[in-house]
C-alpha cells in the first residue's frame, strides 16, 4: 500500500509543480489537492496531470472546517502550500493573509489532532527571518518578519510548534528561498518581467534594484520537500536554499538578454515599503539528509524565461489581471 497525500494550495505555483512530481512516484497511491482557486490558483497549472487516476481535485478552503475536514480523512502526509503569497498585496490589505496563512493553518492543525496524519509539512519561507545583511541564517535564528505576509507565515510556524508540543501533531517546517520556474502567477517578478518585456514595456525595479535573493529552482525545492516527507525529523525546521545569490537588477538584465530586448527597458521605481535587502539561508541541515540543488542557475533560468515567452498568449489573460491588481509601491 502506498501513501495517501493531501496537497493544499496544489493549484498554485509550487504546489502544482510538487503535484506534477509526486504523480510519478511509485509509492504514492492517492493525491488529494485542496485548493480554493483564488486569483493565484488555476486548474491550468495542473494541465496534463488532472486526469491522472491518482489525482483527486477538491475546490475548498483550508480555513473552512468542513472543506478541510473532508479533505484530511485517510491521509498519511499533509503538505500545506495554501497561502496568500504576494508581499505587495499584504501591504495593501493584510486581512486575507491573516485568515488563510494563520487561521487556515490553525484549522488544519486542529483537524490533524483527530485525523492523525503521519506527517504534516508546513511550507514556510526564508522571509520569516527578515533581512540577512551578511552571512546566512540557520534554523535557530530569531524571526523578525518585515511584511504582513512574512509575519503571517511566522505566526503559522509558531502555531505549528505549539500543536506539535501540546498535541503531538507531527509537524515539520520547511523554509524555502525564492523559487523560480514554470506556472508562477504573473504578479511575481520573473513572469511579470517576461510579459512586460515581450510587450516592450518598462520593467519596474524597486529602489536601486540591488535587492539580493537566493534563487532556488522550483523542481529542486519540490525534491527537497518530498525528501522531508520521507526522511525529515518530526519537530524539525529545515531551510531550503540554493546559494544562488543574485540582485534583482542582475536577474532583470539576464532576462532582457535572453529575450533579446534592450537594457533601457529597466526603470527604477519607488521602493516597496519595508523591503528586505537580502535573504540568505544556511541549508546544511537538509543537506545532511542527502539533498542538494541540482539546477545550474543560468541554464534553468533561461529555460524558465523561454517557457513563459513561448506561452505568452496563454499567460496573457493572467498577466492583464495581475496588472490590474498590482499594488504600486506608492499606493
Ligand atoms: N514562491 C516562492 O518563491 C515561495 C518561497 C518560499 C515559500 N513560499 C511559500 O510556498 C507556498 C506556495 O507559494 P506559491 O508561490 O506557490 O503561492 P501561489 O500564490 O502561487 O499559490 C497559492 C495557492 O494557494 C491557494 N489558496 C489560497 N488561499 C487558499 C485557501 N484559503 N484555501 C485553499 N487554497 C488556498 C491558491 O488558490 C493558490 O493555488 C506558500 O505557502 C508560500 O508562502 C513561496
Amino acid at each position: 500500500m502506498g501513501y495517501n497525500v493531501l496537497i493544499t494550495g496544489g493549484a498554485g505555483f509550487i504546489g502544482s509543480n510538487f503535484a506534477r512530481m509526486l504523480v510519478g512516484e511509485s509509492d504514492i497511491e492517492h493525491i488529494k489537492i485542496l485548493d480554493k482557486l483564488t486569483y493565484a490558483g488555476s486548474l491550468d497549472n495542473l494541465e496534463n496531470i488532472l486526469d491522472n487516476p491518482k489525482i483527486e481535485f477538491i475546490r475548498g478552503d483550508i480555513a473552512d472546517p468542513d472543506d478541510a475536514g473532508r479533505a484530511m480523512q485517510n491521509i498519511d502526509w499533509v503538505i500545506n502550500f495554501a497561502a496568500e503569497s504576494h508581499v505587495d498585496r499584504s501591504l495593501t490589505d493584510a486581512s486575507q493573509f491573516i485568515r488563510t496563512n494563520i487561521e487556515g493553518v490553525r484549522n488544519l492543525l486542529e483537524i490533524a489532532r483527530d485525523t492523525k496524519p503521519k506527517k504534516f509539512l508546513q511550507i514556510s519561507t526564508d522571509e520569516v527571518y527578515g533581512p540577512v545583511l551578511s552571512g546566512a541564517t540557520d534554523e535557530t535564528a530569531r524571526l523578525k518578519p518585515s511584511s504582513p505576509y512574512s509575519a503571517s507565515k511566522a505566526a503559522a510556524d509558531m502555531l505549528c510548534n505549539a500543536y506539535l508540543v501540546s498535541f503531538g501533531v507531527p509537524v515539520i517546517i520547511a523554509r524555502s528561498a525564492n523559487n523560480y520556474g514554470a506556472y508562477q502567477y504573473p504578479e511575481k517578478l520573473i513572469p511579470r518581467f517576461v510579459a512586460l518585456a515581450m510587450q516592450n514595456k518598462e520593467l519596474p525595479l524597486y529602489g536601486d534594484g540591488r535587492y539580493v535573493r537566493d534563487w532556488l529552482f522550483v523542481e529542486d525545492n519540490c525534491r527537497a520537500l518530498l525528501l522531508l516527507l520521507r526522511k525529515g525529523e518530526i519537530g524539525e525546521i529545515y531551510n531550503i536554499g540554493a546559494s544562488e545569490l543574485h540582485e534583482n537588477i542582475e536577474v532583470a538584465k539576464i532576462l532582457l538578454d535572453i529575450l533579446e530586448k534592450p537594457q533601457k527597458l529597466l526603470t527604477n521605481v519607488e521602493d516597496r515599503l519595508g523591503h528586505d535587502r537580502r535573504y540568505c539561508v544556511d541549508w546544511s541541515e537538509i543537506e545532511k539528509l542527502g539533498w542538494k540543488p541540482k539546477a545550474h542557475f543560468h541554464e534553468q533560468f533561461e529555460k524558465t524565461i523561454l517557457w513563459y515567452r513561448d506561452r505568452i498568449e496563454w499567460w496573457n489573460h493572467k498577466t492583464k489581471e495581475a496588472e490590474n491588481f498590482y499594488c504600486k509601491p506608492s499606493a
